[in-house]
């Protein structure tokens, strides 16, 4: 059989170095910086993705010397690609030349990100950086800090001048998630922020977008003949859009008690996967064309009000039990938790997209930590066939046809059909074709990162989300967080850790007579 080794894959198209340009980090030595985004530097020094004419200015509180800093990043790159277990990394060598690579290109600036001097140093640092480093000019902002100094960042760097374009030079900024913690934060935050900036140069990061198997739905949907025609009301049942992690709250309390599983997931990662299988063909790859058959998708997803939002969400939080073998404490135990927090670390709920493809098919959409196991899915449930001919299998008995793209881990898509078994007689089982990533591709260790940072450097934010997306998904779970907050009486359901979530959330389902699929 033809692999598909040979085929060149959508990302290897963009195949050059991007073009020269300096980055600088605000919020250098937190955690994502560490773990997520110099590692990303280092693979794309790694596949000589980055122009020679490159440099990191890293700017936080902590006075390092230039050795401390880099000897920090050099940590964090070594652990990554040491890390076989579930956060993606793969066991490969380290390797030097790359890192000396980026290494040699990092400077530091030690100083409070709200005070207008720092800017004054950093303008003087883009100069030398520009002038021995030939940068041309070229800087990606991006704000890896609190979401609470988004918008002081950004107003800090364009009263200095900085995110001022010129002939031939660009200036982006990456702004981290969460972008808002409500759709009047968004909103307000987005008011802030376009009164200095154009939209062509915000690039507002969801890093699930990084991800090679969520991109891959676009591919899957609009690149084969045979799924496309049956990606109506008249052929799916229902869609199952699961985000489970093992994790708990870890050392994020602070965050996550304010956040919660809905803030946290919903707006953004679950609607990413919800946006890119519900939305329509778009006229091309192009940013624009992308996001906005994306943005389309939330727009038409009907609201949930009152009494709706009582009946079609569930959420939950974890109580004390064993994940993977391994004893977890109750979320109310955790450090900086409170003993009678209501914050949920589950949900689970119903949504209709009011629109001509989707009118009746319910898509059900759940997230939470401290669950069975890590997966993150897609399920399309396609409708039974009419009548069973064969006597002794009834028509429910019948396996359905499920399409399932398995976002990680253990990338790759499935479908679920019937077969006869076996026999003399005719009776009829359920069976599975499986396509595995790893099976047909060498996917390079990657944080996800990779693609979103390059695609900033070559100015495509096709990956990045646009002001009205942001909006259009805390349009759709605002209602909840509102009745939430004026009704004490939503029930919490508690779950303990290490099963698939709360009883409560089977009931969405069982309702129309449907189930979740196992998470274990
Ligand atoms: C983050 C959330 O945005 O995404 C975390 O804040 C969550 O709570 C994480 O664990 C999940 O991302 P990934 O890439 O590990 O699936």
């Amino acid at each position: 059989m033809d692999t598909a080794h040979d085929l060149p894959s959508i990302r290897s198209l963009h195949g050059h170095r991007a073009p020269p340009c300096a980055i600088v980090i605000f919020g250098a030595s937190g955690d994502l910086t560490k773990r997520l985004l110099m590692p990303a530097l280092y693979n794309l020094a790694r596949v000589r993705r980055l122009a020679d004419g490159f440099a990191v200015i890293g700017i936080d509180r902590i006075a390092w010397s230039e050795e401390d800093f880099r000897a920090h990043f050099a940590d964090g790159v070594r652990s990554f690609v040491s890390d076989t277990g579930e956060n993606g990394g793969v066991a490969e060598a380290f390797d030097p030349d790359s890192w000396d690579f980026l290494a040699s290109r990092m400077t530091h600036i030690d100083g409070d990100v709200t005070d207008p001097e720092i800017y004054t140093r950093l303008a003087k640092e883009l100069k030398e950086v520009e002038r021995q480093y030939e940068t041309r000019g070229n800087v990606i902002f991006y704000l890896a800090v609190a979401p609470s100094l988004f918008g002081t960042v950004v107003e800090r760097l364009a009263e200095a001048g900085l995110t001022r374009e010129s002939e031939g030079q660009w200036r982006r900024v990456i702004i981290e998630k969460p972008f808002g913690n409500d759709l009047a934060s968004a909103r307000a935050l987005d008011a802030r922020i376009l009164k200095l900036l154009p939209e062509a140069q915000i690039y507002r990061m969801d890093h699930f977008l990084g991800k090679e198997t969520v991109q891959n739905i676009m591919v899957l949907r609009f690149a084969n003949g045979i799924f496309e025609p049956l990606w109506n009301r008249d052929h799916i049942d229902h869609v199952q859009i699961t985000v489970a992690e093992t994790v708990g709250v870890e050392r994020r309390a602070a965050f996550y008690e304010a956040t919660g599983a809905m803030r946290d997931m919903v707006p953004n990662h679950v609607f990413q996967l919800l946006s890119l299988t519900a939305m329509e063909p778009p006229n091309s790859f192009g940013a624009d064309a992308v996001r906005t058959e994306k943005d389309k998708v939330l727009e038409a997803v009907m609201p949930l009000m009152g009494e709706e939002a009582r009946r079609n969400v569930v959420r939950g939080q974890y109580t004390a039990g064993i994940v993977r073998g391994h004893p977890v404490a109750a979320y109310r135990d955790e450090n900086g938790v409170a003993k009678d927090s209501m914050t949920e670390t589950y949900i689970a709920m119903q949504l209709a997209i009011d629109n001509w493809r989707w009118a009746g098919v319910p898509f059900y959409l759940r997230t939470g930590k401290a669950m069975t196991r890590r997966t993150t899915e897609i399920a399309i449930e396609f409708k039974r066939v009419p009548f069973a001919l064969f006597r002794n299998t009834p028509v429910e008995a019948l396996t359905p046809n499920v399409l399932a793209m398995q976002i990680q881990p253990d990338e790759g898509t499935s479908l679920q059909f019937s077969a006869k078994k076996p026999g003399p007689e005719i009776s009829v089982g359920g069976v599975r074709m499986d396509f595995k990533y790893r099976d047909y591709f060498h996917t390079e260790p990657s944080t996800g990162y990779e693609t979103l940072v390059y695609d900033c450097m070559i100015g495509d934010a096709t990956l990045f989300q646009r002001a009205d997306s942001v909006e259009a998904g805390w349009a759709v779970v605002q209602p909840v967080l509102d009745l939430w907050k004026s009704d004490g009486g939503v029930p919490l359901e508690f779950y303990p850790a290490g099963t698939a979530g709360p009883d409560a959330a089977e009931g969405l389902l069982a309702k129309s007579g449907r189930r979740w699929r196992p998470i274990a």
